[in-house]
């Protein structure tokens, strides 16, 4: 099975938790997508839901393929939201952001009651932080944010796209990912971070997955917190 195949099957998986009437949001990358593919099938076949995405790119999918969109002024609160995942720790911890998203999927899964992590077997790690952990900041605050994340010890690099032009987030800010190794305390990582001004969110997920749908050669595994 190739990881793609495996992203597929996690996504139809995770259709399974989405039922009439729900409020559904919509996350980013290359998982999400192919469960924001399969859930467009669905609706056109009669599913009836409203959507919430997690980035420019997610929405606009999600419009070609007739999904019905909301917002939180008409919907404060999601019944759950399908994203994938970077890294996938014990207790469901978190690393998220390679696609660039984590802030506004921090904003859609902190209004969901459920979050449903879709990813294949390679994402699943005993510690994180092989991956490098993003952080996005305020333009203006780049030399000093990047400064403080060195002195945290976190190796922060800008991200920049193939032809050498800055990332930019669907909010306009820079991504800072830091190869930082291993996270011993993530917790406390997370606290260091967001003490920094300037920073607008990190890709630390801690506490707020609550189901992972990991598909590999066996199938597709659940892991709990
Ligand atoms: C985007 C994310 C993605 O969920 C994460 O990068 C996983 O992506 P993929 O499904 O393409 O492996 O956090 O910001």
């Amino acid at each position: 099975m190739t990881q793609t195949e495996a992203k597929e099957l996690a996504g139809k998986r995770a259709l399974e938790f989405v039922k009439d009437g729900m409020a559904v949001g919509l996350g980013t990358g290359t998982t999400a997508t192919l469960f924001i593919k399969a859930l467009g099938e669905k609706v056109k076949q009669g599913l009836s839901i409203r959507c919430i995405a997690s980035s420019d790119a997610s929405h606009d999918l999600a419009v070609q393929l007739g999904i019905p969109i909301t917002t939180f002024e008409e919907t404060p609160t999601l019944d759950l939201v399908i994203d994938g995942a970077d890294e996938v720790a014990p207790g469901l911890a978190l690393i998220k952001g390679g696609g660039g998203a984590m802030l506004r999927e921090k904003i859609v899964i902190s209004s969901a009651r459920e979050y449903i992590v879709v990813a294949d077997s390679t994402k699943v790690v005993a510690h994180l932080g092989k991956f490098p952990l993003p952080v996005e900041v305020i333009k203006m605050a780049m030399p000093i944010v990047s400064r403080r994340l060195e002195v945290l010890g976190l190796n922060p690099g800008q991200r920049h796209h193939p032809d050498g032009s800055a990332y930019i987030t669907d909010e306009g800010n820079f991504i800072l990912d830091c190869a930082c190794g291993e996270i011993k305390d993530p917790t406390k990582t997370a606290e260091d971070i967001r003490h920094i001004v300037g920073v607008v969110e990190h890709g630390l997920f801690l506490g707020m997955a609550t189901l992972a749908l990991i598909a590999g050669e066996n199938g597709v595994q659940e892991l709990r917190p």
